[in-house]
């Protein structure tokens, strides 16, 4: 059934308002409880959407300098038998409790300047856990690029604690995971900076324990904020986004100022070789700026397809800042990787909405796929299927002052579906929007209303009901 858009009229059709009351904190936390359906949801789709962001925007009353600074919060909604129910919490980190416990900001940029010299010499800084999540052997990560993932209970949302899987993260974990499906393995990355910055770069397989596959050096500390992985290799674009060493460890300046772009330094690929690791390929290419990768995938003995969102710079770290200011605004492109010619093709155009987000059915991740979802942000939201292999894309267009999230592909019978978590800024109130996944274009199939406001959310995943 195809529902008739909410009968409310838009009353605040001005971005940059609707933006500002999107980015505010979460005001009501809750355990699992139930939640309003509009719409039927289809059969089959059941299990729980995992959705994380920045859900404390301030902090005793000052506001973040950045989104990137906020205390993470998740939300549950988990649907079965057509019904939905939904949970939704702030991950209380120990620096986040340290901080409630003592009545003020400790840590990041909102601490006292004596706190903040001081927390960079030690190197301690707040573990967010605001970026992704994950779930792994039964348990549920939040992830966070600049920590140890936060382990949290899948029953109530409570917060277990950061945890170094059993002593293999040596460093940071970032918030990109990427599982390879045919070898039933999780990969993801982390930097350690000292004398030398180190990426790690890590293996979760499905069954058994979580090792650290190798370590290769990195010419300087950068913003690595994702990679990829095909079937049989893992790719890493470093883009020239500097880590400004001396104002993370002084504590001086506000969040943008910890990172510089050098575009001077270019680019650089690195490939590894997930069966002969210390095989790394590494060569220079012109600068440009990634925050994400939708898929990659062999086409040939030595021919790897990237599709991934590309922008000239950085300046969308700023944008991220400014409430108002569209973010989903790269281009989706695929470029060609051949790593004994050290070579990679200039970037051709997938689609030309502005976007960001790309997602993939997860059944084929690090295979070719047919089709990747991205959220558009430009003067109307969009939600698009991208059908990167034939051409062509499919789109939902959204109500105006309605502001999607990444979108999460769920597979089932025919095109499966697309969940988005959206901002309704009239009502004030957010949903989850169920796509259709062969006729997104037709808006959702239901609506499932949170009875409350999620400020923004960058990650998420869907946990099948069976795989549960
Ligand atoms: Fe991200």
């Amino acid at each position: 059934m195809l529902l008739v858009e909410p009968a409310v009229s838009p009353t605040n059709s001005d971005p940059r308002a609707s933006h500002a009351r999107f980015s505010t904190s979460l005001t009501r936390e809750h355990g699992y409880e139930p939640l309003r359906v509009e719409g039927t949801l289809p059969q089959g789709l059941e299990g729980t959407l995992l959705r994380n962001g920045p859900g404390l925007l301030e902090s005793f009353g000052k506001p973040y300098s950045h989104l990137f600074e906020g205390d993470g919060a998740l939300l549950a909604v988990h649907l079965e038998g057509g019904r939905a129910r939904g949970a939704h919490r702030v991950i209380e980190s120990a620096e986040l409790a340290e901080e409630r416990r003592r009545g003020r900001p400790l840590y990041g940029t909102n601490a006292g300047q004596v706190a903040r010299t001081w927390n960079g010499l030690r190197r301690r800084m707040k573990n967010a856990a605001n970026t992704s999540v994950m779930a792994w052997q039964g348990r549920l990560l939040a992830l966070f690029e600049a920590s140890l993932p936060t382990e949290v209970t899948l029953d109530d949302l409570a917060t277990v604690g950061a945890t170094d899987l059993d002593g293999v993260v040596a460093g940071t974990f970032s918030a990109h995971p990427h599982r390879v499906a045919s070898r039933r393995t999780t990969y993801n990355f982390g930097q350690r900076v000292g004398a030398r910055t180190l990426l790690d770069v890590y293996a979760l397989p499905d069954v058994g324990p979580a090792s650290r596959l190798t370590t290769v050096p990195l010419e300087r500390p950068v913003m690595l904020h994702d990679f990829i992985a095909t079937e049989r290799h893992l790719i890493f674009f470093v883009a020239p986004a500097r880590i400004v060493r001396w104002r993370g460890l002084l504590g001086v300046g506000d969040f943008n100022d910890y990172f510089r772009w050098s575009p001077e330094d270019g680019a650089e690929v690195i490939v590894i070789p997930i069966d002969a690791p210390e095989r790394v390929v590494r060569f220079h290419v012109d600068p440009f700026w990634v925050w994400h990768f939708g898929n990659a995938y062999e086409r040939g003995p030595d021919e790897l397809v990237i599709d991934w969102v590309r922008y000239p710079d950085f300046a969308s770290l700023d944008a991220l800042r400014e409430p108002g200011v569209p973010v989903r605004q790269g281009q989706l492109v695929r470029s060609v990787l051949r790593p004994s010619q050290r070579t990679l093709s200039a970037p051709e155009p997938l689609s030309d909405l502005p976007c960001e987000f790309p997602t993939i059915d997860p059944r084929h991740a690090g295979a070719r796929v047919d089709s990747i979802w991205v959220a558009s942000d430009a003067a109307r939201c969009r939600i698009a299927r991208v059908d990167v292999e034939g051409g062509g894309e499919r789109v939902w267009e959204l109500p105006v002052d309605h502001r999607p999230s990444e979108p999460v592909f769920v597979p089932g019978d025919a095109g499966g579906w697309a969940l988005t978590l959206v901002y309704d800024a009239v009502r004030h109130e957010s949903y989850v929007a169920v796509l259709d996944g062969a006729r997104p274009e037709d808006g959702p199939v239901a609506r499932v209303w949170l009875g409350h406001h999620t400020p923004p959310t960058f990650h998420g995943v869907f946990l099948p009901l069976a795989k549960r």
